[in-house]
């Protein structure tokens, strides 16, 4: 298996830009399946989801080209409504496609995706949605049948802000007869990306980033071209690793509004963060100081970026408690963090941080995409020679990642 090979200890000083977002691109590539014809989306990463989610519509008949950052998609022709189960248990997030291939095919096959590293993530709340759409739902064995005679538009009260259930609404919605309403929904900025680029090919959809989103059904849509927001948790991961070694770091293409729950907490921890319009400057020479984290849905502070926080709370003066309240189990990166060094409890879904001065070297194992994010950062903090296993995972969500960080002045291979 390859591995990263990192000699830590350097402090990290450059200017990088922040690649397009993953989890903006994923929607729109299922929402493509709404357009009987070619979509050209813009600004997209080049990273291991992203070619999963192609080969996935590949399958089900879509002819899609990449030229650079730049994707074709043709959906003229659809051959199957089965989300293949291997890919499916590869990448939970091809449940998407099902409301894409409701909303076009009126309905759809698919396995029950399973959990993962950082929790069971059922998926009740897109089926109950459906069901109340007028979607037929047959489970059996793991396998879920979905089958309309038509999806009719109604209102959708989600029991939490769930952000691929209201992906997944949105997309059925689109194509159906009447007016659905979705409300208590996730108000990420990926949501209004996906709406932005539905209403480009001709939907009527409003009130995306607020607490109710309603969508007018449309008869068709049509082609478009459309550029995908750039990566919020990808440029806040950036700043964590360039803080964690006390380095100065220019950020561009970044919407600062997006990462302001990140800004706000690394400014509470001592560094220097000056933003512009599209860029974000950040200077981390001084000592870093202990704060307190709760996650939430946006805009409070970000699931994802709980593990890169924790790497550099390790590191600060003070004690710092951290609780995460979206996953039930998205800790499962620090046993491998207390191996370099790190002083860290877990109760449940707090983590008590204890600072230390310094990471120690070690061979570590990433287990999840966000959690071997933090274990390279602890790596770069780190002095002398550690090994990062398991980096299919990181490289599922990073572009560029070894190209980037050496840019910044980091001794990183890969193996
Ligand atoms: C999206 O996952 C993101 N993935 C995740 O990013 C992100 O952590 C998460 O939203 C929260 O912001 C993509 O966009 C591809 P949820 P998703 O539905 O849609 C529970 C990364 O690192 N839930 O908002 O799966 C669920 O178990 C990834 O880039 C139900 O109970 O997240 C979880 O506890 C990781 N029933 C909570 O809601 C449901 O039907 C949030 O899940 C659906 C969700």
């Amino acid at each position: 298996m390859k591995f990263y090979e990192i000699e830590g200890g350097y402090i990290l000083r450059g200017e990088i830009d922040v690649s397009g977002s993953k989890n903006a691109t994923l929607p729109i590539i299922a929402a493509t399946l709404l357009n009987e014809g070619v979509s050209v989306i813009k600004n997209v990463p080049d990273i291991r989801d992203v070619k999963m989610m192609c080969s996935i519509l590949r399958k089900i008949g879509c002819k899609i080209t990449r030229e650079k950052d730049v994707l074709i998609i043709d959906a003229t022709t659809i051959t199957s409504s089965q989300i293949p189960e291997d890919l499916m248990r590869e990448m939970r997030s091809s449940v998407i496609i099902v409301g894409a291939l409701l909303g076009r095919e009126k309905e759809c096959s698919f396995t029950y995706p399973g959990g993962c590293e950082i929790g069971s993530r059922p998926i009740n709340l897109h089926l109950e949605a459906f069901k109340l759409m007028g979607v037929d739902v047959l489970e059996k064995n793991g396998n879920i049948e979905c089958k309309a005679e038509n999806l009719i538009g109604t209102e959708i009260v989600l029991d939490f802000p769930s952000v691929g259930a209201t992906e997944n609404i949105m997309l059925a919605s689109v194509l159906s007869d009447g007016v659905t309403y979705i409300k208590n929904v996730a108000r990420e900025p990926e949501i209004v990306c996906l709406q932005d680029f539905l209403n480009a090919m001709g939907a009527d959809i409003k009130g995306a980033g607020t607490n109710t989103i309603k969508i007018k059904g449309v008869k068709k849509l049509h082609n478009t071209e459309f550029s995908i927001i750039s990566d919020r948790i990808e440029a806040g991961t950036y700043m964590c690793m360039v803080a964690a070694t006390k380095g100065e770091l220019i950020l561009n293409n970044v919407c600062v509004e997006h990462i302001a729950a990140v800004i706000h907490k690394l400014r509470q921890m001592n560094c220097r963060v000056h933003t512009y319009k599209n860029k974000v400057k950040l200077n981390a020479n001084r000592a870093l100081k202990a704060t307190n984290i709760k996650t939430m849905p946006y805009p409070g502070f970000p699931t994802d970026m709980q593990s890169q926080f924790v790497t550099m709370l390790a590191l600060a003066e003070g004690t710092s408690i951290i609780v995460e309240n979206i996953f039930e189990n998205r800790f499962k990166y620090v046993p491998e963090l207390i191996k370099m060094g790190a002083n860290i409890t877990i109760e449940g879904t707090t983590a008590i941080v204890q600072g230390v001065d310094t990471y120690s070297s070690a061979n570590v194992q990433a287990k999840d995409l966000r959690g071997g994010a933090a274990l390279i950062e602890a790596a770069l903090a780190a002095n002398g020679l550690s090994r990062i296993e398991g980096i299919d995972f990181v490289e599922r969500g990073y572009e560029n990642l070894v190209k980037k960080l050496t840019i910044l002045g980091a001794k990183i291979r890969k193996q």
